[in-house]
């Protein structure tokens, strides 16, 4: 099939190269001409793909990066997988969204199957997609499938990780099934486009409330020098009724603190409640000053101690710092008057800062989201707050 895809980040690329290497016709459409010119070079701009995955596809004919919409006109098949994050007022921001669809709208054709992978709330793809593209005057088909990638997961990858589908007509969800099913292990329908924008929001949602949950819980047994790690592997052993979450800094990335406030803005808008993800947020929230404070009781003091913050990335074994935890950490440790450095060797450059080495001339070290690679022994003697859990 001829696949255009709008959007070729942690989400598209990976889709894209999917698809391409089962036969497919792929053009990968994005608007910022970094992350075109790396691709037309053959080099991958995140950590799932390869080079080499590039440049054999390239090769093959299969995939061809590009800033130009027009190549939607030839396109059966055209999956819109850009950021759908939040605005400065902390509200779902559709603007990459609505921009991606003004984009592809005079393209589009009576054969084309649109599909929306970025994640949204219920309502938004039978309304605010479809009204948008009606405007191009020509018939289209129109589905929703959200995108489920783990970026550095190394088990669950686009082809084994089961899809789920939606489409605003019958022959939409089989058009859709039909091209999934060509390199996804695992296609399930939905009855409604709706039904599936709220499933990925449940599943995101159910992991901040779990996260958060769990966050809560390690100050509980840190407070009673209980090891949270042990607690929870303990509690894991029962074979059914529990999931293990694991504690950490908070939760970080493109999706789970921001695609819950996707299902609580709904549920404001239409007069419910969503207590859960409002406390959820508010726990996430608290973590830096609570984590300032284990520190002072550590140092006494924060004032002019040398503080080493290990792991920028959102968790560990990325180099995506979007919405880190770090980021809140660092601002109230300097706020209580700490000198801060970060290291992170995936990162490298964050906020007009650069990594600072491991070494052991740090009053304390923070373990935010240590890659594996990392070679903590640097640290030597320096003391260590690991806010992943264990002394
Ligand atoms: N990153 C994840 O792990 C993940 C997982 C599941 C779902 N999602 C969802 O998938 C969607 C995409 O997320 P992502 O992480 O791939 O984002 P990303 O920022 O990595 O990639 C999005 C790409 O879209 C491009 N873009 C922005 N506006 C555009 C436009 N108008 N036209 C063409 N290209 C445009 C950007 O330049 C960027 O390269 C979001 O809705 C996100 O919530 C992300």
């Amino acid at each position: 099939m001829q696949v255009a895809i709008v959007g070729q980040g942690y989400v598209g690329l990976p889709l894209a190269i999917a698809a391409a290497n089962v036969g497919h016709h792929v053009v990968g459409i994005d608007t910022n001409p970094k992350q075109i010119a790396l691709l037309l070079r053959g080099l991958s701009p995140i950590g799932d793909i390869s080079d080499s995955d590039i440049s054999a596809v390239i090769a093959s004919e299969h995939y061809r990066a590009t800033d130009n919409f027009q190549s939607v006109s030839t396109a059966e098949i055209v999956i819109i997988c850009v950021p759908t994050p939040l605005d400065s007022a902390y509200n779902p921001d559709l603007s990459f969204l609505e921009s991606a669809l003004k984009s592809i709208a005079p393209h589009l054709t009576t054969d084309s199957l649109v599909i929306i992978e970025s994640t949204v709330a219920p309502g938004t793809t039978r309304n605010l997609v479809a009204e948008l593209l009606t405007k191009s005057g020509k018939p289209f088909d129109l589905a929703y499938s959200p995108e489920r990638i783990d970026p550095a997961n190394s088990t669950w990858n686009v082809t084994n990780t089961p899809k789920l589908v939606a489409g605003l007509s019958e022959q939409a969800t089989m058009r859709a099934v039909s091209f999934y099913r060509s390199f996804v292990e695992t296609v399930t329908t939905g009855s409604s486009l709706e039904v599936i924008e709220t499933a990925k929001l449940l599943e995101n949602s159910f992991r901040l409330v779990n996260i958060s949950f769990i966050n809560e819980v390690a100050q509980f047994c840190a407070a009673l020098k209980i090891d949270v790690r042990e607690v929870v592997d303990a509690a894991a052993t029962k074979p059914y009724g529990f999931m293990p979450f694991y504690p950490s800094a908070g939760v970080g990335g493109h999706c789970i603190p921001v695609d819950p406030k996707y299902l609580s803005s709904k549920a404001d808008e239409i007069g419910v409640p969503s207590r859960f993800i409002d406390l959820a947020h508010e726990i996430n929230l608290s973590l830096p000053s609570y984590f300032a404070g284990v520190a002072t009781g550590m140092l006494g003091s924060l004032k002019d101690k040398k503080i080493l913050v290990v792991g920028i990335a959102y968790k560990p074994d990325v180099a995506d710092s979007r919405e880190t935890p770090a980021a809140g950490i660092i601002t109230a440790l300097r706020t209580a008057g700490a000198v801060v450095s970060w290291h992170d060797d995936f990162v490298n450059e964050w906020k007009n800062e650069t990594s600072a080495p491991l070494t052991d001339t740090y009053d304390l070290a923070i373990l935010v989201n240590p890659h594996t690679h990392c070679d903590l022994t640097l640290l030597a003697t320096t003391p260590v707050l690991n806010t992943r859990g264990g002394y």
